[in-house]
């Protein structure tokens, strides 16, 4: 018998799902082969999910207590239920490249001091810190969901559908850290700034991570490959820059921000596997259309 699927999304939901993403020991972690920083820029990313996100959860959950909207309080548990799953998928996933580059220990070590100095900071300033790193998170989805089939064609199908499932919940969960930080404080200049040292810090964890390990692989010192990942670093600033300088704007919300159509797609397609099933990406079709091999 099939396992059953489940409702339909309602517009504006934010949907848990606890996806076990599974990874192979021996993945390559050049997950894209013929894109190897761009690889690497995705698992510097990754390593930083399991020091990012539950600082994230935390200050949303202290900020919780000080709220009194009950849809908004609604909204932060779905803020907090969707994190708590991502980060979990990326640590195992970083286990296995932890595995691979001994190394970026180091770098998890550092993190793990930078946010248990935050927690010294006010909860204002981990607020805009969490909605500034929201920000950031919009302009990098329009990112890889508009250019999937430059940045996932014939990847690996398991680290392509972890990280797009995971830009996809970040769409369902755009306005939340916004509106909460709004609602307690709504002051702009400590959101701008929120939004440029968690930006600027975010990027910076993430570039410890792949420089160590484009460091390993021989490739950090060559100048093709320097060229290749200044590409990369190009792109992702020429799409996440508007993205944060448009939250700037007097009258910005995040829920104006037309979502890429794709997103709904997924959800859509989501919505009718089986419960317990992987929503796995067929990488091999140049599209990367939002359905589930
Ligand atoms: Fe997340
Ligand atoms: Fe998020």
């Amino acid at each position: 018998m099939n396992a059953p699927t489940r409702q339909p999304p309602q517009s504006g939901e934010i949907i848990v799902r606890a996806i076990p993403f599974a990874f192979a020991e021996n993945i390559d972690p050049a997950w894209h082969p013929d894109r190897r920083e761009w690889s690497h820029m995705a698992n510097g990313a990754s390593l930083t999910m399991p020091y990012l996100e539950p600082f994230l959860i935390k200050t949303v959950r202290e900020a919780l207590k000080k709220a009194s909207n009950p849809q908004l309080k609604q909204d932060v548990h779905g803020f907090i239920a969707q994190e708590g799953n991502h980060f979990q998928n990326h640590r195992r996933y970083n286990e296995i490249l932890k595995r691979n580059y001994p190394e970026l220990a180091d770098v998890e070590s550092e993190m793990a001091a930078d946010y248990k100095r935050f927690q010294t900071k006010s909860l204002r300033w981990r607020l805009a810190y969490t909605a500034g790193f929201e920000t950031m998170t919009m302009g990098i989805t329009e990112w890889l969901i508009g250019d999937r089939r430059n940045l996932f064609n014939d990847a690996d199908p398991s680290v392509s559908s972890l990280i797009l499932w995971h830009m996809v919940e970040e769409t369902e969960h755009k306005n939340v850290a916004y509106d909460l930080y709004q609602h307690l404080y709504g002051q702009y200049w400590p959101r701008a700034w929120g939004l440029v040292y968690a930006s600027w810090h975010v990027a910076r964890s993430s570039r410890k991570g792949y420089r160590r390990m484009l460091k390993r692989d021989r490739l950090w010192n060559r100048p093709a490959s320097r060229l290749r990942l200044w590409a990369m670093v190009i792109r992702f600033l020429m799409k996440a820059s508007p993205a944060m300088l448009r939250s700037l704007v007097p009258g910005y919300h995040p829920g104006k921000v037309t979502d890429p159509e794709w997103v709904a797609r997924w959800t859509s397609a989501y919505a009718g596997l089986p419960e317990d099933a992987i929503p796995l990406l067929d990488t091999s079709d140049p599209e990367i259309p939002a359905q589930f091999a």
